[in-house]
């Protein structure tokens, strides 16, 4: 099974695919690189405020358009929380957590200004999470100069997944990203890789990197 579990492919809810044309466009992309199963993971943040019954929403009318136009992909819901006092403590209090592969947790951090955590402390958040008996991952390190090398290796000993981009590999954020995700995955410390499918551009990125000879499901 060749399973993408990290993408914003559902239309028009975060600043992944913006139609529901485009969503489709981008599956279909996906499953000619051989992808069996998407798990579609919609951020939930301060500025993209989505609740289970909006993504359970446009992942129903994605299904039905895929299952209309013949196209066999497991599409499967989930979201990509991101530490942020005005979603995520909600979430968790309520139990509103929707599993990747019945154990998974995407957690993601502030791209740029971790001071957007407020008062939330990872390495407690990633705690209440693996005391919950969920694994949480915590996507794209390679993207958050705000965080040390040595935290990150902090949060890997606690029990924390670290996933990689493959666009990170095929340079879509620049070459101190590239470069810092093939450092990581070097060392060992990357279990996942997984597209962050947002556009058009990350398919076209991830094709040429293909094309110069790499391979998915590789590191
Ligand atoms: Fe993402």
């Amino acid at each position: 099974m060749k399973i993408d579990f990290h993408s914003h492919i559902l239309p028009g809810i975060d600043d992944g695919a913006r139609t529901l044309e485009e969503s489709v466009e981008l599956v279909t992309e996906m499953a000619g690189w051989g992808f069996d199963r998407i798990t579609c993971t919609p951020h939930i943040t301060r500025k993209f405020r989505n609740t289970t019954e909006v993504i359970r929403e446009k992942f129903d009318i994605l299904c039905n358009t895929l299952a209309d136009k013949g196209l066999k992909i497991d599409l499967r819901m989930s979201a990509e929380y991101r530490l942020n006092p005005e979603t995520w403590p909600e979430i968790l209090e309520k139990g509103l957590l929707m599993l990747i592969e019945d154990k998974y947790i995407l957690m993601e951090f502030p791209i740029n200004d971790p001071s957007e955590m407020g008062y939330l402390k990872p390495m407690e958040e990633f705690g209440k999470v693996i005391s919950m008996g969920l694994t949480p991952i915590l996507p794209h390190p390679e993207r958050y100069f705000h965080l040390s090398h040595d935290m990150l290796l902090r949060y890997v000993d606690a029990g924390v997944k670290i996933q990689s981009n493959y666009g990170s590999l095929a340079g879509i954020y620049g070459e101190a990203v590239r470069e810092r995700a093939r450092m990581y995955i070097d060392e060992g410390i990357v279990s996942f890789l997984a597209t962050d499918m947002h556009n058009m551009l990350y398919i076209n990125a991830i094709s040429a990197w293909l094309q110069e000879g790499n391979r998915l499901w590789e590191m």
